[in-house]
């Protein structure tokens, strides 16, 4: 399967720069992945028109677990679908710290992002103190089996939370060795179907360690955040991704 590399721009973006960004994304012609760019809400519909037609995918970075409704400041899977987006984040460690985004919960919107034509893209990922105590696959190992619903055919982004727009990476031991215990709880989990399942890794990629994380085993992608925000770095990590 091809290697997904996707932009997670969290709470950046102007109209102006999703212009800048979408042209160049369009113009990058043939890449050697699949692309995402999951821009803030207020600009998915634009970039998503800007991007009609261009090989690049436009999703969400969260939604709600219900359909519609009261709930004052949040935004339904069939909103962000309508509003032209075909992938959503869910779970990201920010989400979990800053909104209180339990398993169940995460579980629960990928329920409804599914329900509404989404493909979720599920964050796991340890602290530091989880990580110094040789904690991480027990952390991460639980938060798959409790966010991921049955059936499940989205993707799965490890993201080391330490690793986070700190410009610290994991050894590509450690990444390796945490992607293939992802993979076997995948199909643990999921059944063959597990087998399927893109395991993106996240937290500073950069152009210069793309190549190397993403020729490591069970490495399906890239979760990108601060260097999806400058096309050029964007496209140099998608130009290191292999089939
Ligand atoms: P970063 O963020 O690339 O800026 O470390 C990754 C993410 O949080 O998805």
């Amino acid at each position: 399967m091809r290697q997904l590399i996707a932009g997670n721009w969290k709470m950046n973006g102007t109209a102006a720069m999703a212009a800048d960004i979408a042209a160049a994304l369009a113009a990058a012609g043939e890449l050697p992945c699949d692309l995402l760019v999951c821009p803030p809400a207020t600009l998915i519909a634009e970039v998503a028109r800007l991007l009609a037609g261009a090989p690049v995918a436009v999703g969400g970075q969260n939604c709600h677990a219900r359909a519609s409704g009261a709930h004052t400041g949040d935004i339904a899977a069939a909103m962000l679908r309508d509003a032209g987006a075909t992938w959503v984040i869910l779970g990201h460690s920010e989400r979990r710290a800053d909104h209180g985004e339990t398993n169940e919960v995460v579980y629960a919107k990928a329920l409804a992002a599914i329900a509404a034509g989404l493909t979720p893209i599920v964050c796991v990922g340890e602290t530091e103190a989880e990580s110094q105590a040789g904690r991480t696959q027990a952390v991460v190992g639980s938060q798959l089996a409790a966010s991921l619903p049955e059936g499940f055919a989205g993707a799965v982004a490890y993201e080391p939370i330490w690793a986070i727009g700190t410009g610290k990476t994991p050894t590509e031991a450690d990444v390796t060795a945490v992607h293939g215990f992802i993979r076997g709880e995948l199909k643990r989990l999921l059944g063959p179907a597990g087998e399927d399942v893109r395991i993106l890794y996240g937290g500073s990629v950069k152009p210069d360690n793309a190549a190397a994380l993403l020729a490591l085993p069970e490495v399906g992608g890239a979760l990108v955040g601060g260097a999806s925000l400058k096309a050029a770095d964007f496209l140099a990590i998608a130009a290191a991704a292999h089939a």
